[in-house]
């Protein structure tokens, strides 16, 4: 999928996918760098889109390890399964059903999770009942990276993981925040 046709689903659709553009090279690189996939078994991607940041996960990730990818757009899942990589899943429903996919699937227990959901246009509760099941099924130790464009969301992580670390990104449009938590030991 080109910028333009991504401006147009993004416009389109503005209250799911919440931005007209992908995230950069430069954001995504400085994501992957902020995470440790070595012995990951388990990876969740939330709101994956077209799959810019999917991309960069598969190239880190080890070659026995599985991704899910959630995404509610049906365009953008088109352009998911074209990636042709047997550890990618690509699961066309809302990250609200995680659990369910998880228990299909036979995992217990997620490594990392990497989320650039737009929360600031979800309803609060639905936006905690997603970050409170990812947090429940992270491993003692792992994970979870989101993408924002503001802080509006910080004290959602907060309540949840107890501490947020963020950092902000200028190379991106717009330049975004990533924030990341851990599941306590
Ligand atoms: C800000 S875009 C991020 C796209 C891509 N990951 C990137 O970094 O460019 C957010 C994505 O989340 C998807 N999304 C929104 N609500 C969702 C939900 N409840 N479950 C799964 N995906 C969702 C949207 O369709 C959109 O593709």
């Amino acid at each position: 999928m080109d910028k333009i046709q991504f401006l147009r689903e993004g416009i389109r659709n503005i209250r799911t996918v919440g931005t007209i553009t992908r995230s950069s090279r430069f954001l995504c690189s400085k994501v992957l760098s902020l995470s440790n996939l070595n012995d990951s078994k388990c990876i969740v991607e939330l709101g994956a889109g077209d799959g810019v940041m999917t991309k960069y996960i598969l190239r880190a990730m080890p070659s026995d390890a599985i991704l899910f990818a959630f995404e509610i757009n049906p365009k953008f899942c088109q352009i998911l399964r074209i990636i042709k990589d047997p550890r990618l899943h690509v699961i066309e429903d809302s990250a609200e059903n995680l659990e369910h996919h998880l228990d299909k699937h036979g995992f217990k227990q997620i490594d990392t999770v990497f989320s650039a959901l737009p929360f600031v246009m979800l309803p609060d509760h639905v936006s905690n009942a997603i970050v409170a099941s990812c947090h429940r099924f992270l491993k003692p130790l792992g994970q979870y990276l989101q993408i924002h464009y503001s802080l509006l969301e910080k004290n959602l992580y907060k309540s949840i993981f107890g501490h947020v670390d963020i950092t902000f990104h200028l190379l991106n449009i717009p330049p975004a925040f990533i924030l990341a938590c851990y599941k306590a030991a």
